[in-house]
């Protein structure tokens, strides 16, 4: 049986850590979440993240802007919170409309208050072992979970299922970094098990539902599971079949409960960071 890696109690101890030491933070750290249009599930995650914000006692601002709103109008709505002094973090809540350039509007973020690490510059620094302002926020909530639970990555093969640049990229570069032996499978993969099959760490980011059986992992692997799908009956479940499982792993995380609370946090620990770095750059 495996190790249920908690990410509500890891993520519940460095959110309190956080709040020891932002209350002396004068000015607050400013979170700012620009969300564009009615999708109902960014509108139950940016009001999540304001609702965290706001516990920490943060400078936290929601721009809400209608599905309509031209390209030139968000450029200029990200140009006054770059540079808006009290705003040290920027968040666009993707998806975005279809007529709107996400590679434009992710540019525009000043790479200092890009608190996703989405910036070319941001992601470019990861991509070449380098450290970015602040790192990915659910690839760097999986770090701190392995960390947390002494798990070793180091000459590990890990594998990551999903080559997204929200998750699946990022990740594997991160876990690249630590000198995993990485290989990305996705949806044109062929013979995925057979890959799966001789992972150490899996990471399962591919957002599909039961996609990962236990035929698919050997015994004693360590599984990260990022999906968040619904299952036939409407509740809410990962990638991984994680009954079954669990039986095989070492460690496993669980939907939810795993990686969900971990993201939030990063987000929360990353405009701290960014407040840091900022007001460092400005009396250097
Ligand atoms: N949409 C889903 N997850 C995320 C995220 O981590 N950041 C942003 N900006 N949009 C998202």
């Amino acid at each position: 049986m495996a190790v249920i890696i908690d990410g509500k109690k890891v993520a519940k101890e460095i959110l309190q850590n956080l709040a020891d030491e932002t209350v002396f933070m004068s000015p607050a750290p400013g979170l700012a979440v620009i969300i564009v249009g009615d999708d109902p599930a960014s509108k139950i995650y940016v009001s999540s993240k304001k609702k965290k914000a706001s516990e920490l006692g943060f400078n936290s601002i929601v721009v809400e802007l209608p599905e309509s709103v031209s390209q030139s109008e968000l450029l200029a709505k990200i140009e006054e919170l770059n540079d808006d002094e009290k705003i040290n973090a920027i968040l666009v809540q993707m998806p975005l409309p279809k007529h709107l350039d996400k590679n434009t509007i992710i540019e525009k973020i000043n790479p200092i208050k890009d608190v996703d690490c989405f910036h070319p510059y941001n992601v470019g620094k990861i991509a070449t072992g380098d450290k970015p302002y602040v790192y990915p926020c659910t690839p760097k909530g999986i770090i701190r979970l392995l960390e947390y639970y002494d798990i070793a990555v180091e000459g590990k093969h890990a594998v990551v299922i999903g080559r997204s640049n929200i998750v699946g990229r990022p990740m594997a570069q991160m876990l690249l970094n630590m000198n995993a032996t990485v290989t990305i499978c996705h949806s044109r993969t062929k013979n995925l098990a057979d890959i799966t099959r001789t992972a150490d760490i899996l990471i399962c980011a591919a957002g599909k539902a039961n996609l990962v059986t236990s035929d698919m992992v050997k015994d004693g692997v360590v599984v990260v599971d990022v999906g968040m799908n619904r299952n036939s009956s409407g509740k809410l479940c990962g990638d991984v079949d994680f009954s079954a499982v669990e039986k095989k792993a070492s460690y496993i995380t669980p939907v939810p409960g795993g990686v969900g609370p971990m993201t939030i946090c990063s987000l929360m620990v990353n405009t701290v960071d960014l407040h840091k770095i900022q007001k460092n750059d400005k009396y250097s």
